[in-house]
């Protein structure tokens, strides 16, 4: 890793938790079906989904759950370029509505290419919710259903967002500002 600290919080757990509330009253519609399945890509968004799940519960929502894991960056913060299936899904996807979970929409390659691969198995309709989006950095043209917050180009961590897998575990949002 580069030498670097995180000292700046770019947005709180409070903030988060209220923003996680409002997205689900707008995504609850879109969750009514008899054949609603969740899928969180991984890692990523395994807390964002966890704290979806637990709020749609409140409005009725059962899901199928399952994850699939795509790789898009190698270690550190350049990407490949290159996005592949680590490990594919579980379940069977025919015929269900599907709701992709990221923690942050940042190229588009791994939403779209997510969106493609699940179509391929069969579900019926893929919706896509990412927490975070970065506009500037599309090379895909895609864009999610929902999102939580839209951030500059900057490189952040924590509730669920890793540098070299290392702090996924911060309940808020924080800049990496790399030092030399
Ligand atoms: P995309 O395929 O380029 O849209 O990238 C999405 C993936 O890149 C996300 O699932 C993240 O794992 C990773 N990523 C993109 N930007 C950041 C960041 O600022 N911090 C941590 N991971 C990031
Ligand atoms: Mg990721």
């Amino acid at each position: 890793m580069k030498p670097h600290h995180i000292r700046e919080v770019l947005i709180s757990a409070e903030t988060i938790a209220q923003r996680v509330d409002e997205l689900v009253r707008d995504m609850q519609a879109a969750c009514r079906s008899d054949n609603f399945v969740m899928i969180g890509i991984l890692r990523g968004s395994f807390i964002f989904l966890a704290d979806l799940a637990r709020d749609l519960y409140q409005h009725g929502v059962r899901p199928r759950i399952d994850f699939l894991t795509i790789e898009s960056y190698g270690s550190g913060t350049e990407s490949s370029g290159e996005v592949r299936v680590v490990k594919d899904i579980r379940m069977d996807v025919n015929s269900a509505d599907v709701m992709l979970v990221d923690d942050i929409l940042d190229t588009g390659r791994t939403l779209s290419f997510a969106t493609q691969h699940l179509l391929q198995k069969g579900a019926r309709s893929v919706k896509t919710v990412a927490l975070l989006d970065k506009p500037s950095r599309r090379v895909i043209p895609f864009e999610a259903d929902f999102v939580g917050f839209t951030v500059p180009d900057e490189f952040v961590v924590g509730y669920g967002l890793d540098y070299d897998s290392f702090y996924r575990e911060l309940p808020y949002i924080a800049k990496v500002t790399f030092t030399t």
